[in-house]
């Protein structure tokens, strides 16, 4: 009902609103002395997180492309081998697992199918599992050694969204504790790294500023037939996710690129007037990719795409490339996807109000998909 939605126009329109708190709530209680201290972790104690030699992160749809960000930050913080793989794939091809593998599974739900089997069939192997799971008492979390809950409140749209940043803010979380018991980053490191984080949440109120400015694009793009998003590192798993979004709400092809995968073929997608979202990383990052993503956009230009990029403040190098500037405020590179997604969720949803269609309810998806 309307009251339900807390006189917003639909579900999605609320839980985009509160995605700050869902980062907020999962970070509470998990920080002490400006270090990570999750209480739930008991099941693995710093000794298991010590023996640990590799992680593999499972899970379908946008709680894999959460996994993904967090692979980036966990491989990097905790210098341990991570990969990412689909729950429904990751069964059906015998995979090598030992007890020092560590399987960490990513669910709002906590009982899609696919990702509850991928659990169990890890266990049997003897993995020890972790869950990242949205919902207390879910069956995934009660078939795992350990959990980590994110606190994004219930989410009744059927496309993820305030559960998605609260799955990065887990992974983060859980990056940082495996730093700390393996000492990879100092301690003075580490607490750099939480009291950033702990700004998210109010640098997050800001990007919902940018709400209007996207409706309007959204309005102005309603009968686009495709869009392609862009993204490198960190930004590369929003790009699937933006792509994503805009399938499931607003039945729109669209795809997600890695920006450096660009002239290896997607390239020969440009001509004239295609849209194109570019996440550009940060200026600041050491890695010098912003000049490679800019450079990427040149390319596109020149080819007659319109540029929609999503920059940090203060980026002005960007300026002159693109056709539209969506500005996040300056975060740890590691932190920008959760502001980045955001403009990326209102577009999904507004694209899918422009075309009358249920941004809520989504033909032919479920919430939960309980089958295989
Ligand atoms: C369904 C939903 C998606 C969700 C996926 C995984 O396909 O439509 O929005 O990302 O399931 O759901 P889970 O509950 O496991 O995160």
């Amino acid at each position: 009902s309307a009251a339900d939605k807390g006189g917003w126009s639909s579900f999605m329109a609320k839980e985009i609103s509160e995605e700050p708190d869902a980062v907020a709530n999962t970070i509470r209680g998990r920080v002490v002395d400006g270090l990570v201290q999750i209480p739930e972790m008991e099941g693995l104690d710093d000794e298991t997180l010590r023996s640990i030699d590799r992680i593999l992160i499972i899970a379908c749809g946008t709680a894999a492309y959460a996994g993904m960000v967090g692979k980036y930050a966990i491989e990097q913080w905790a210098r341990i081998p991570v990969d990412v793989e689909l729950a429904h794939e990751f069964r059906y091809r015998e995979p090598v697992l030992s007890p020092n593998t560590l399987v960490v599974s990513i669910s709002q739900s906590g009982e899609t199918m696919d990702t509850l089997m991928a659990v169990k069939y890890a266990r049997e192997r003897g993995a020890r599992t972790l869950s990242i799971c949205n919902t207390q008492g879910a069956t995934i979390p009660r078939e795992s050694d350990a959990i980590v809950y994110t606190h994004a409140g219930p989410e009744v749209a059927v496309a993820s969204t305030k559960a998605f940043v609260a799955q990065i803010t887990a992974c983060y979380l859980f990056g940082l504790q495996l730093a700390q018991a393996r000492e990879t980053l100092s301690t003075d490191a580490v607490r750099a790294l939480v009291a950033d984080l702990q700004k998210v949440p109010d640098q997050l109120r800001e990007v919902l500023k940018s709400g209007d400015r996207i409706a309007e694009l959204a309005h102005w793009m309603a009968d686009t037939r495709s869009v392609l998003f862009l993204g490198r590192h960190v930004g590369y798993p929003i790009a699937l996710e933006g792509a994503l979004k805009l399938k499931e709400l607003a039945y729109i092809h669209a795809e997600g690129f890695a920006a450096g995968e660009l002239k290896h073929g997607p390239i020969a997608l440009i001509e004239p007037g295609q849209i194109v979202f570019v996440i550009v990383p940060s200026p600041r990052d050491e890695r010098s990719l912003h000049a490679k993503v800019v450079s990427n956009i040149q390319e596109i230009r020149a080819r007659g795409a319109r540029v929609i990029a999503i920059a940090e403040a203060g980026d002005v190098a960007v300026l002159p490339h693109a056709d539209e500037v969506i500005r996040i405020p300056l975060a740890s590179p590691f932190f920008e996807p959760l502001l980045a997604v955001v403009p990326l969720h209102f577009f999904g949803m507004e694209l899918a109000a422009a075309k009358g269609l249920d941004v809520d309810q989504p033909r032919n998806l479920a919430k939960s998909v309980t089958v295989e």
